[in-house]
């Protein structure tokens, strides 16, 4: 099509990397890519916090459930999403910030996820890999005190960085009439849309090179949805001082 949509459509999570550093400039390149998102009020509601020092590793793999690219990876950030910032401008204005809005913690976590994704698609161009580290959120308190995190500050998410030492397969995503919709939501199709895709998963985890597994989408969704993810999120939020309101 065009190389930014072939890079686009090339994505796949990176779990093992070569030892090969990333060059500060490449870092700084991206970060600055990353900003460049779009911001909701321009507020660039998020901080970077990126982890070079070993125990803080090793602690953050314990929480992501010892995943081994966590401490591996030549570069781990953790994306925060912050809006202690703009507060902080506000007093320095003489006023006080509204705090606890849910509305602000979807604008600051809204940003912290556009500013990662336009720093993956970044990195990817140059030919480094990534993967997004959710399960910071298994104990989302113990990274807070890991890395100092004030209130109004949380960890969205991780990411592993680095040059692939794998060359793992693009997963299949979901067929465009069962996200794209027109005028109003409609289910029409859907079921056996998703069956469809559900025989390209399985073909896809039957053949792939890593992590075999014999499973479609929707059993995965089953299971996924089926028990309680994190109900820990709510209380560690609200004590950070998000959603109170
Ligand atoms: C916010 C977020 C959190 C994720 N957390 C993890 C994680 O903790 N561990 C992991 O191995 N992959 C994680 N992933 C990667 C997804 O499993 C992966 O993106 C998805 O299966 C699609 O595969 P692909 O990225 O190779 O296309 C995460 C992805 C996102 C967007």
């Amino acid at each position: 099509m065009n190389p930014t949509i072939d890079l686009l459509n090339s994505h796949r999570s990176i779990r093992r990397f070569t030892d090969a550093p990333v060059p500060a400039d490449t870092l700084t390149t991206i970060i600055t890519a990353a900003q460049a998102a779009a911001s909701s009020s321009f507020l660039q509601g998020v901080t970077i916090i990126r982890v070079t020092d070993s125990e803080k590793r090793v602690a953050l793999r314990e929480v992501a459930n010892g995943q081994r690219y966590v401490e591996e990876a030549p570069e781990f950030l953790v994306f925060c999403a912050d809006l202690s910032r703009s507060m902080r401008c506000c007093e320095m204005h003489g006023g006080e910030a509204a705090k606890g809005l849910t509305e602000q913690f979807i604008i600051a976590t809204v940003d912290t996820a556009l500013y990662a994704q336009n720093m993956v698609v970044a990195a990817e161009s140059v030919g480094l890999g990534i993967c997004y580290i959710g399960a910071l959120r298994n104990d989302p308190a113990r990274v807070t005190e890991l890395l100092d995190l004030p209130q109004q500050v949380y960890p969205v998410f991780g990411l592993c960085l680095g040059f692939p030492d794998q060359d793992p397969e693009v997963k299949p995503r979901l067929p465009v009439p069962v996200v794209l919709k027109e005028n109003s939501y409609s289910t029409d199709g859907e079921p056996e849309a998703i069956a469809a895709y559900d025989e390209e998963m399985r073909a896809y985890y039957a053949s792939r090179t890593d992590n075999q597994k014999a499973q479609g989408w929707s059993e995965q969704m089953a299971g996924l949805l089926g028990r309680e993810g994190r109900p820990h999120m709510l209380a560690f939020l609200q004590g950070q001082g998000f959603v109170k309101r």
